[in-house]
C-alpha cells in the first residue's frame, strides 16, 4: 500500500535505507560473517570470468558494480545487454559464470540467454526481487533482493539492492580468494553507512523539488554526464528521468561530450555533472565549464569532499566503489519531480510495462 504517498515510486525511493539494512540482516551471520550458499561462492569464485547479464536498470546496476567486483575478487567482469548477448554472443572465457540481474525475474530478454546457457551447461545464478520467478527457477542458484515488492514502472529500490548484493557477495568471494584488497572490504559496514547517507539524501526532496522547477520543468532534453562510476550512475540517470518525464535525456562519459555530443548544447540546456571521484572530478568539472560557455544550465552532484562553493547537491561520503548507491538518489527523485511537476502518472508511464516478457 502507498499510504500517504502520492505514487509507488517515492515510497519505494524512501525506502532504500531500510532496504539496505534488510539485506545485511538477511546475509551476514550471527558472527558478522557473509552467509550466502558455500556452492554459490566456490563457483563464482572458480571462474575465470563474471558475465552480468541484464536489461534496463538492472543492466546500469551491473555496470555500477563491475569496478568493486573486479578489484575485490580479481575476477574480470563483463556486463552485457540481454537482447544483444543472446544473439550475438561474444567468445566466452574458459570458465564463465553467469549472473543474471533482474528485479521481476521474468524478462523474456533475459531469459532467452539463461536458456543458451543452461544448454552450453556454464553455472548461473538469479539476482533477483521476486522468489519463485521464472529466471529464479530456472538458474542453478538464486539470490533474493528482499526489497519488497516494486510497484512503479520505474525501478529505483531493486538497483540499489542489485549493487548492494553484488557487494555482499563479492565479499564472500574475496575472501575465499584471499584477495588483498577483500582484506580491507567489509560490505556490511560500507552498507550501514550508505543507509544513513542514502537517509540524508530522502529528506532533500523540497530542495531538489525546487531545484526541478528551477531547471527542468520546461526543457525538453537534458544530459547527465559523468566519468567512471559516475557515468554509470548518469546512464541511469538519464533513464530515469526519460522513462518518466518524456524529457530527451542521455548520460554520457563527461571526456566523450566534446567529441559530438555538445553540439546539441544550446542556450538554457540542463547539463547535471555528477563527481564523486577525485582523480576524474577535475576533468568533470573542466566539461562541466566547456557546456556552460555555450550556454548550459549546468548543476554539480558531488561528495561533500570534492565540493565547491556553488555546487548544487551534496552526497554524502561513502566507499570510492560504493557511491552509485548515494549519488543515484537524487536523480532519482530529481526524475520524479519532473514528472508530477508536468502532471504525469508517475508510476505508470506512457508504452512502459513494469515487466517485460516479450523478446
Ligand atoms: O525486471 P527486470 O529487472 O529484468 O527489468 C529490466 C528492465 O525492464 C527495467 O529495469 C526497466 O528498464 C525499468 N523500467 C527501468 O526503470
Amino acid at each position: 500500500e502507498k499510504g500517504t504517498y502520492p505514487f509507488y515510486m517515492l515510497k519505494e525511493i524512501d525506502e532504500q535505507p531500510t532496504v539496505m539494512r534488510k539485506l545485511t540482516q538477511e546475509y551476514r551471520d550471527e558472527y558478522g560473517n557473509v552467509n550466502i550458499d558455500s556452492q554459490l561462492v566456490n563457483e563464482v569464485a572458480a571462474s575465470d570470468r563474471i558475465y552480468i547479464i541484464a536489461c534496463g536498470t538492472s543492466y546500469n546496476a551491473g555496470w555500477a558494480a563491475k569496478s568493486l567486483i573486479e578489484s575485490v575478487t580479481q575476477i574480470p567482469v563483463e556486463v552485457q545487454l540481454s537482447s544483444e548477448f543472446g544473439y550475438n554472443m561474444p567468445l566466452l572465457s574458459e570458465k564463465p559464470f553467469f549472473i543474471f540481474l533482474t528485479q521481476s525475474g521474468e524478462t523474456a530478454d533475459s531469459r532467452q540467454v539463461l536458456v543458451q546457457t543452461n544448454q552450453l551447461g556454464f553455472p548461473s545464478l538469479t539476482i533477483t526481487n521476486v522468489a519463485g520467478s521464472t529466471l529464479s527457477r530456472e538458474a542453478k542458484y538464486t539470490l533474493l533482493l528482499h526489497a519488497g515488492p516494486e510497484i512503479a514502472v520505474a525501478s529505483t529500490k531493486a538497483y540499489t539492492a542489485q549493487i548492494a548484493m553484488l557487494a555482499i557477495l563479492t565479499q564472500a568471494v574475496g575472501e575465499l580468494k584471499n584477495s588483498e584488497a577483500s582484506l580491507s572490504f567489509d560490505a556490511f559496514h560500507e552498507l550501514s553507512i550508505i543507509a544513513t547517507g542514502m537517509e540524508a539524501m530522502v529528506d532533500e526532496k523540497d530542495y531538489l523539488s525546487n531545484l526541478v522547477k528551477q531547471y527542468l520543468s520546461t526543457t525538453r532534453n537534458a544530459f547527465y554526464i559523468g566519468r567512471g562510476n559516475d557515468y554509470f550512475v548518469a546512464s541511469e540517470a538519464a533513464l530515469k528521468l526519460k522513462e518518466i518525464s518524456y524529457v530527451q535525456a542521455e548520460g554520457f562519459a563527461a571526456g566523450e561530450l566534446k567529441h559530438g555530443t555538445i553540439a546539441l548544447i544550446e542556450e538554457g540546456t540542463p547539463v547535471l555533472g555528477i563527481i564523486t571521484e577525485e582523480k576524474t572530478g577535475p576533468h568533470t568539472r573542466g566539461n562541466l565549464k566547456e557546456v556552460e560557455s555555450r550556454g548550459a544550465n549546468t548543476i554539480v552532484l558531488v561528495t561533500e569532499d570534492l565540493a565547491r562553493p556553488g555546487d548544487q547537491v551534496i552526497l554524502p561520503k561513502v566507499h570510492p566503489l560504493l557511491t552509485s548507491l548515494v549519488a543515484v538518489i537524487p536523480t532519482q527523485l530529481i526524475a520524479y519531480y519532473a514528472s508530477m511537476q508536468r502532471g504525469y502518472d508517475v508510476d505508470k508511464p506512457r508504452n512502459l510495462a513494469k515487466s517485460v516478457t516479450v523478446e
